[in-house]
């Protein structure tokens, strides 16, 4: 059996509306293993994106257990302008994990910021360049390096290629599998889209008002 990167575990999960507290997840289970790619698809609304934020610590009201095997996962988003400081470079943008981290020297850092840029199929001239300088495809791109940058093998993507047209999102979808090939980079990816979601992704799971209702090989 392949190592385990990510358990869920009997999770609910709460927001406060007002005074009362709101379950939206309710007994969630499921675990991704090394080199899996699990869809997650369910109608708008049942706790897709939800079950995500739990994943990456962003809410903090849930029960049950969710058990990290790995360094933390990155997530990627529908606007890759969500992750992408617009005020710097790109370059700056995939440099900063490593200048948080510490014990990487300006040039190391540069180089470290380059390789990425090659592995998701970006021209090094990209670095110097502002996120709004940058095509829809391109910024995803960045924003799929910048994932990387961590060194994490775990990317939530939450509808990443809905703001994309259909040959852009084709693209897309070719690099996350060449890194999960590659790489062996696992992704929890949330999709509407079961053909896309089926091109990367060996199971689903689908939610249905915060509960899995199937979790079915696809
Ligand atoms: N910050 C919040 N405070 C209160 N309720 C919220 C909050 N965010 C989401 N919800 C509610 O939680 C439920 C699940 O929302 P979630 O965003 O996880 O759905 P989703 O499956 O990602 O939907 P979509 O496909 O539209 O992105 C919905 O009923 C939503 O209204
Ligand atoms: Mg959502």
């Amino acid at each position: 059996m392949a190592e385990k990167i990510l358990e869920v575990k009997h999770l609910n999960a709460f927001y406060r509306e007002g005074r009362q507290r709101k379950q939206v997840l309710e007994d969630v289970s499921f675990t991704l293993h090394e080199g899996e790619a699990v869809g997650l698809a369910g109608q708008s609304g049942s706790g897709k994106t939800t079950l995500c934020k739990c994943v990456l610590g962003l809410l903090k009201d849930y029960e049950g257990e969710i058990v990290h095997y790995t360094k933390r996962p990155q997530m990627i988003f529908q606007d890759p302008f969500r992750s992408l400081n617009p005020r710097k470079t790109i370059g700056w943008i995939l440099e900063e994990p490593l200048r948080i981290q510490g014990g990487y020297s300006k040039d190391e850092r540069r180089r470290k910021a380059e390789e990425m840029l090659k592995q998701v199929h970006l021209l090094p001239e990209i670095y110097a360049r502002y996120p709004r300088e940058l095509s829809g495809g391109q910024r995803q791109r960045a924003s799929i390096a910048l994932s990387l940058m961590t060194g994490t093998r775990l990317i939530l993507a939450d509808e990443p290629l809905s703001a994309l047209d259909v040959t852009v999102q084709a693209q897309i979808i070719e690099l996350l599998r060449e890194l999960q090939e590659k790489e062996k980079i696992c992704y929890l990816f949330v999709s509407h889209d079961l053909d896309v979601v089926s091109m990367l992704c060996s199971r689903v799971l689908f939610l249905k008002d915060g509960e899995v209702k199937e979790y079915a090989d696809i």
